[in-house]
């Protein structure tokens, strides 16, 4: 009796409350990209001048798409393609799944470097079961130096451990979406507390570190001297857009479980704060332990996370392998919420446009995730004249993330914003909006979505492209041998396979299942 009267917005899943949803997305806001690329781009960038070009980018750009991705799910009940095909046509569609497709690329390699995470943390143990003498994250291969992380992580790389690892951390994310928001509500009500537990347990632990303090005043010393660097703007928006999970539809999956008069404005800033909070923080507790070993960090975006700060904590004078496991730990359970919630942003769609089961959508999500995130573990290693960037699978991945995280989501929020803005009509977007908020936004929003945000999204895209076509294209002098094709297959399979995969959807016909369906197949 109760399955006859349940409605068919409770079929397809609703947030038991408020608090589920904000944990849900915050979740999805708070990962890798929180602790490991904001922790590297802001030492690349020069720690204090990173944070002009960061702030502009979290007021002018991330909050307001947010709003957007947020209102497109409310406003439809749907998830990203299948929202905007209603809302703008089969234009919109199209664009749609093509940020889908991306999203499947990312969490392939995302998966990835949260297997190498779980391994790391199977490395802090050092050999607690095996011989209690060896020192955490020793070298694999000469334990009895002591702890070595950068040996630990590349000896480790090069094993089929991580594929293991690669394998668990799928399973569990496709337990946790197992029952849709049923799951994900249960699993965030005990991992986002718990993170932000660890974290606060680290930047405690780093500022009591002898020199600790001068670590925060690097970070947050204004700096000038940087911005004028295109570089920095370009690191600052990317970096704004992966964090706070932008450019990929998984924020209008989350939203479509939220009831039409959900209060978006209230929602996007709630998020963005406790996601750029959480990022701060984690700055704070990294920079302080760099400071106090006087550790200089070098090497590409993973080194920071996974052997400058481990090195650091086999350092510390107590309780090594405790703060080891700590710091991996929240690295799993932050990326693993992130990895969660672009599977469902994935799914969601599939089930929206295809009528097909949750089951099915996740194994159609999974098996060609799976066997990616596989493909990027591969432990062969083909340039061992290298220290970095000795695998092929870590190779792959280095090329991919340098296209999917420079233009695949602001890319995505690029045209979001023009079809919303133009197509739609940026008024219809803020008079929704306008009417479930307690604040009201004016009249400058419109010229925000239409103007202000794609001039500023073209300009950095076309300064990007324009580096990498002027010859700065991943600037790795690997030599790859018979790989040597691979550095130009790369970025041509993708961008073949995400067109390819978005024709087909969006020619597929939809199952509507929804009689209440306001579609416009303009
Ligand atoms: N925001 C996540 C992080 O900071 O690690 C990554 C992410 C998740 C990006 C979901 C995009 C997305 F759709």
């Amino acid at each position: 009796m109760a399955e006859l009267t349940r409605t068919a917005a409770e079929d397809r899943g609703a947030w038991k409350s408020k608090i589920g949803f904000i944990l849900a997305a915050s979740g999805s806001a708070i990962g890798l990209g929180n602790i490991v690329f904001f922790a590297s781009n802001a030492y690349k960038f020069g720690g204090g001048a990173f944070y002009l070009p960061y702030f502009i980018a979290l007021f002018v750009l991330g909050i307001p798409v947010m709003i957007i991705e947020f209102s497109l799910g409310t406003m439809t009940g749907k998830s990203f393609p299948v929202a905007m095909r209603q809302l703008v046509g089969k234009k919109g569609e199209y664009a749609g799944w093509w940020t889908i497709s991306c999203a499947l690329f990312i969490t392939m390699y995302y998966i990835t470097i949260l297997g190498w995470a779980l391994t790391m943390l199977v490395g802090a143990f050092g050999g607690l079961l095996t011989d209690p003498a060896i020192a955490p994250f020793a070298g694999m291969d000469s334990p009895s130096d002591g702890p070595n992380a950068t040996v630990y992580f590349f000896g480790m790389i090069a094993t089929w451990a991580p594929m293991l690892s690669v394998a668990a951390i799928w399973a569990m994310t496709i337990l946790i979406l197992w029952r849709g928001t049923k799951t994900i509500e249960a699993a965030v009500r005990i991992f986002v507390p718990l993170m932000w537990l660890f974290m606060v347990v680290l930047i405690v632990r780093g500022l009591t570190l002898n020199g600790g303090v001068d670590g925060m005043l690097y970070l947050f010393t204004p700096n000038m001297d940087g911005i004028m660097d295109v570089n920095v703007w370009q690191g600052a928006f990317a970096q704004m857009f992966f964090s706070l999970s932008l450019g990929l539809g998984t924020m209008t999956a989350y939203a479509s479980y939220l009831p039409k008069d959900a209060d978006q404005i209230n929602n996007s800033m709630v998020v963005s704060f406790l996601n750029c909070g959480f990022e701060f923080i984690a700055g704070v507790a990294i920079f302080s332990m760099l400071f106090a070993f006087a550790i200089v960090p070098s090497g590409g975006t993973l080194s920071l996370s996974f052997f400058v700060i481990p090195q650091g904590i086999a350092e510390f004078p107590f309780w090594i392998k405790g703060f080891g496991v700590f710091f991996f730990l929240l690295l799993v359970i932050a990326g693993l919420t992130s990895a969660v919630s672009l599977v469902e942003g994935i799914a969601s769609p599939l089930i929206d446009k295809l009528g097909i089961s949750r089951t099915k959508a996740l194994a159609l999500v999974m098996f060609p995730g799976i066997i990616g995130s596989l493909a990027f573990a591969l432990p062969q290693v083909i340039d061992p004249a290298i220290s970095s960037g000795g695998t092929l699978g870590f190779s792959l991945l280095d090329m991919l993330d340098h296209w999917a995280f420079s233009y695949s989501l602001l890319i995505g929020g690029l045209i979001e914003c023009v079809m919303i803005g133009w197509v739609l009509g940026a008024d219809k977007l803020r008079t929704f909006v306008n009417e479930h908020s307690k604040f009201t936004l004016g009249k400058w929003f419109n010229v925000q979505i239409k103007f202000v945000i794609p001039i500023i999204l073209s300009l950095v895209i076309g300064g990007t492209l324009w580096q990498d076509l002027s010859g700065g294209l991943y600037q790795s002098d690997t030599d790859f041998g018979s790989f040597g094709w691979l550095p130009a297959a790369i970025p041509v399979v993708w961008i073949i396979s995400t067109l390819v995969m978005s024709a087909v959807l969006t020619n597929r016909p939809a199952h509507d299942h929804d009689p209440h369906n306001v579609s416009n197949p303009a």
